[in-house]
């Protein structure tokens, strides 16, 4: 998938497989890779740098890694449909502000930009929508508001926050929006809503009823060490895999078994 046609072309079709990653090794992975789209996700902060939150993310910040993955998925007109996360309160300093964020996110590389919520700046998504710079919402749980929501929790349990998470997706859409990343939602809600709207919905922890699925890679890839959210499957266990790699290595240094004979350099060969 290249473009954001291609992406809301299949609402109600075959499933979106999209990754969060952030990385240039990891893009080169998903390039040759069936997976649609990649989202490099402001989850920089906690998967790469060991933060507790999201919220050391910044406009260059995502731009360097946008950058980084960008160069991973290849060629300008062969790449994977590319979207870089607006971070932390980057959609609440104006529009003008806005627009320096998406410039420095697509001049990078990315194809759109993800923002988080939509009440008080759905006129942010509207203008980048105007301006040409195609957005995708994020609704249930925003990491970027952990605080308000009083910490990483399944949202849209009760009938009130259900009818809001709805009236929410909805504003998203009536803003321009080509799509909606919906977290941690109950299965239900979330097949409600992606019937309700008429955008793709791209769920994590949001069941199976949504247009398409985003997990982050390292945790698909089993890299993740420690207890996981309940959403995350595990598809390889990479994580045991370079644990014993990193053990044998050290075994092989320790007894002189590495480097061999054919690892080292003569004088001719
Ligand atoms: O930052 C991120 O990686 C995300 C996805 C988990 C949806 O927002």
């Amino acid at each position: 998938m290249k473009s954001v046609l291609e992406f809301r072309a299949r609402k109600g079709q075959s499933p979106i497989s999209m990754v969060a990653a952030h990385t240039h090794w990891e893009a080169r992975l998903i390039a040759d890779s069936p997976v649609d789209c990649v989202l490099v996700g402001d989850s920089v902060s906690t998967v790469v740098d060991g933060e507790p939150t999201t919220f050391s993310a910044t406009p260059e910040v995502m731009a360097r890694h946008v950058a980084a993955v960008a160069r991973g998925l290849g060629d300008f007109s062969q790449r994977k449909l590319l979207i870089g996360d607006f971070p932390f309160l980057a959609a609440r300093k104006g529009l003008e502000a806005a627009v320096e964020t998406a410039t420095l996110l697509l001049r990078a590389g990315a194809h759109a930009v993800k923002i988080e919520g939509v009440d008080g700046h759905a006129d942010v998504i509207s203008h980048l929508v105007q301006s040409g710079v195609p957005v995708i919402g994020h609704l249930g749980l925003t990491p970027q508001a952990v605080h308000a929501l009083g910490g990483y929790k399944v949202q849209g349990r009760d009938a009130a926050a259900a009818a809001d998470l709805l009236r929410q997706a909805r504003a998203v859409e009536a803003s321009g929006a080509f799509g909606l990343v919906l977290e941690c939602v109950p299965d239900p809600l979330a097949r409600e809503i992606t019937a309700a709207v008429g955008i793709p919905v791209v769920g994590i922890g949001a069941g199976v009823g949504c247009d398409g699925q985003v997990l982050v890679m390292v945790d698909l890839l089993g890299l993740t060490p420690g207890r996981q959210p309940r959403f995350v499957r595990r598809f390889v266990e990479l994580g045991a895999a370079a644990r014993d790699a990193l053990a044998d290595y050290h075994a092989s240094v320790v007894d002189r078994t590495f480097p061999s004979a054919k690892e080292s350099y003569g004088v001719e060969n």
